[in-house]
């Protein structure tokens, strides 16, 4: 500590009057950091000028100057009359301060393809068949549960996956997650405790499940997606490959026919599974829709599905339909983790589909997010006429590839100072923006794209 010059306790900021830095740039520096990484929290008081000056033993204007600057980048809010305050912000982890800077202007246009219109979930059906479910359950269905899922929930869903996605489902065989994240996180670690050691993914994938399948301990063996989906010459030995046949994640194909074929055939050649990721089956717009692979599969398919694309992330709902032989031991892995799916909120859902709310809501958003969509596509084509737009057919994101020179976190950044937020991936050495339009009311969609062409270009 002999290099230390003095602390702010209530801060835990040191100044180091060695290294060389002004002093008002430590200061600076440490409270961005404290900031994004969560440490100082939205709406922390942080302590008056006067006060920290005299702790860290600098000068009044240091202090004064680091707020300002903060302030200035967003990171804290000077109200007068009453305490700087942090930011109510998320805070970003770790990029560069200028990119952070960015992240935290406010989002006006979210084009981000996370997850269902939140504004347009269906709260008033959604309470009524809590409601309901909550009335008719008897005291039995409030003990603990069967950890497969409640029977009502399995059966009900039996049902609507033939009848939607042409999932050829026992209810038996059905075991009901915390979304597909968790139907995921289950195979990954039964397979691995069976001696699986890799996996086929989709390249480019998505990141989220690439990185539970490793946390299993499982290698990744990507596989290249082109504008018919994964390619399937030449799939190597794995003991499983998950896939997003209906809507390729991120780059939206539709894996096409002969290419589902070659996939149940080298599933069966090599012994291995086909996990089939149906996150967003049910928007498909031009055509009719693409059934489930599960449904040709011949029992080596895995079928997961969940509420995050059709009604909410938040619910943490979602399913699996699994080979008979495989049912029972998921079902244990689930149980054994955590005892199961809380019962209310799976006997709300299962009212809700069976009142047939799922499917009104369903006939309604697909009207809207094809109307966004095709808007979408009209604006990119009006302001970014040279763009390659790709993926229009299915789910809730387009793509839209940049040209091979361009510096696309450069693109994310003059987007979000324009009040864009949007994702980007890497495909077949370019950058594809990933336009999602969930989340964006039609009429805000040709300003959203005329923001976002001018971030593009530049
Ligand atoms: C490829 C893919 N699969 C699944 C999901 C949904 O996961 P969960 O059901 O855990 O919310 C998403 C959500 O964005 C996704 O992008």
């Amino acid at each position: 500590m002999d290099r230390v010059d003095h602390f702010g306790r209530d801060l835990f900021v040191v100044l180091d009057r060695e290294d060389g830095r002004p002093l008002r740039v430590q200061l600076e520096e440490q409270l961005r950091d404290g900031v994004r990484s969560g440490r100082l929290r939205a709406g922390t008081a942080l302590p008056s000028t006067r006060a920290l000056a005299q702790e860290l033993g600098v000068a009044r204007g240091v202090v004064v100057e680091a707020y300002g600057q903060l302030v200035a980048e967003g990171f804290l809010v000077a109200r007068r009359g009453s305490a700087t305050r942090v930011a109510k912000v998320a805070p970003a982890a770790g990029p560069a301060p200028a990119a952070t800077a960015a992240r935290l202007a406010p989002v006006r246009f979210d084009l981000r393809p996370e997850s269902a219109d939140r504004g347009a979930f269906p709260r008033r059906a959604w309470l009524a068949a809590t409601r309901r479910a909550l009335a008719d359950a008897p005291d039995a269905d409030l003990g603990y549960g069967a950890w497969a899922g409640a029977p009502a929930l399995r059966a009900v869903l039996a049902a609507y996956l033939g009848r939607a996605r042409g999932v050829v489902a026992d209810p038996d065989h059905i075991v009901v997650t915390a979304g597909i994240t968790q139907a995921i996180a289950l195979l990954a670690g039964l397979l691995h405790a069976r001696g699986a050691r890799r996996v086929v993914v989709e390249e480019p994938g998505f990141w989220q499940h690439r990185t539970i399948l490793q946390r299993a301990g499982l290698a990744l063996a990507p596989v290249e997606v082109d504008e018919r989906g994964m390619r399937t010459d030449g799939l190597p030995q794995a003991a499983a490959a998950l896939v997003t046949p209906a809507h390729q994640m991120p780059t939206g194909a539709v894996l096409a026919p002969e290419r589902r074929a070659a996939l149940l055939d080298w599933a069966t050649a090599h012994d291995a599974l086909v996990i089939e990721d149906d996150y967003d089956g049910e928007y498909r717009y031009d055509r009719e829709p693409v059934g489930a692979l599960q449904g040709l599969g011949g029992g080596r398919v895995i079928y997961l599905g969940s509420t995050s694309k059709t009604l909410a992330p938040a619910l943490r709902l979602g399913w699996m339909v699994l080979p008979g032989a495989l049912a029972g031991a998921i079902a244990d892995e689930r149980g054994w983790s955590d005892g199961g799916s809380p019962a209310l909120d799976q006997l709300a859902l299962a009212t809700f589909i069976e009142r047939g709310e799922l499917d009104r809501h369903l006939r309604r958003m697909r009207l809207r997010y094809r109307r966004r969509r095709d808007r979408l596509v009209a604006a990119l084509g009006d302001h970014l006429p040279d763009a390659e737009v790709g993926g229009v057919a299915a789910g809730l994101h387009i793509t839209v590839a940049l040209a091979p020179d361009a510096d696309v976190d450069g693109v994310i950044a003059r987007a979000l100072e324009r009040g864009v937020a949007v994702f980007a991936t890497q495909h077949a050495g370019r950058a594809l923006l990933l336009v999602g339009y969930a989340n964006i009311d039609e009429t805000a969609i040709e300003p959203a794209v005329r923001a976002l062409a001018a971030a593009v270009r530049g």
